[in-house]
């Protein structure tokens, strides 16, 4: 079944947040849950084509009920410690609204974890993933205690990587062919961060609060 494209901008959301992480005054990241499922199609419908263009996945039309079958992964992993899958939410408007995705897969015998993030198209540009990715990389080396966070991303997805390398990532080198999409395998651009480098370059690091 495909999903009703929201004519919103974004996505509104009553009910919107029982676990989150506060970003700051704007911004808070919202732990999937299962009633989420439609929100969270709705927002993928809107920008499955440029999606698709850096996310394999996306590839694939969404569906409530391939996002619900996601979702309910997603939570089990989060059960096991290996991996958290969050909504990035504005908080600041009449209404809470859902704005991207932001999740890290974790590795809990090594460690180690791997960030990824999408934003609807209205909202790039406004350093939200920048905040969203610095908040979520603080609390899992704050609160997990990993001690480093990767982020791969394709070669030619200048975005992503410009966003890695503000955020203070170091490049550690090429994957080649290491995202298989449909008719095409990019070259990965692979970074790192450790959380003592993480924590010299924020000195200053976000404040979080639990809801
Ligand atoms: C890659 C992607 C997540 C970046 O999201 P974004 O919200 O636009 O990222 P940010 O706004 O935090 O940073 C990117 C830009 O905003 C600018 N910016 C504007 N205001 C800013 C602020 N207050 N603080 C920081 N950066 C700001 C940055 O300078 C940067 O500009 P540039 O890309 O022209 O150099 C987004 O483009 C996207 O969803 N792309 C499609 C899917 C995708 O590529 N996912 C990643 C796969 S690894």
């Amino acid at each position: 079944m495909h999903a009703t494209v929201s004519n919103a901008t974004a996505v509104p959301v009553a009910f919107w947040s029982m676990f989150s992480l506060k970003v700051d005054e704007e911004l808070s990241l919202v732990l999937a849950e299962d009633r989420h499922a439609g929100v969270m199609t709705d927002l993928i419908v809107r920008n499955q084509a440029r999606l698709a263009r850096w996310e394999p996945w996306a590839e694939h039309p969404a569906t409530l009920e391939g996002t619900r079958t996601y979702i309910r992964a997603a939570l089990e992993d989060f059960a096991r410690g290996r991996q958290i899958s969050t909504i990035m939410t504005i908080t600041s408007g009449d209404e809470p609204r859902f704005i991207g995705r932001c999740g890290m897969r974790i590795n809990p015998q090594l460690g180690h974890g791997d960030i990824g993030y999408w934003i609807d198209g209205d909202y790039e540009s406004q350093g939200l993933t920048s905040r969203a990715a610095r908040g979520l990389i603080t609390a899992t080396f704050d609160e997990l205690r990993l001690n480093k966070v990767d982020l791969r991303t394709s070669v030619g997805n200048q975005r992503s990587r410009g966003l890695a390398e503000r955020l203070g990532f170091t490049f550690e080198g090429i994957l080649p062919r290491g995202l298989q999409f449909i008719h095409r395998a990019d070259d990965v651009a692979l970074y790192a961060v450790t959380a003592a480098r993480w924590r010299e370059l924020n000195a200053a690091a976000v404040t979080q609060t639990r809801r």
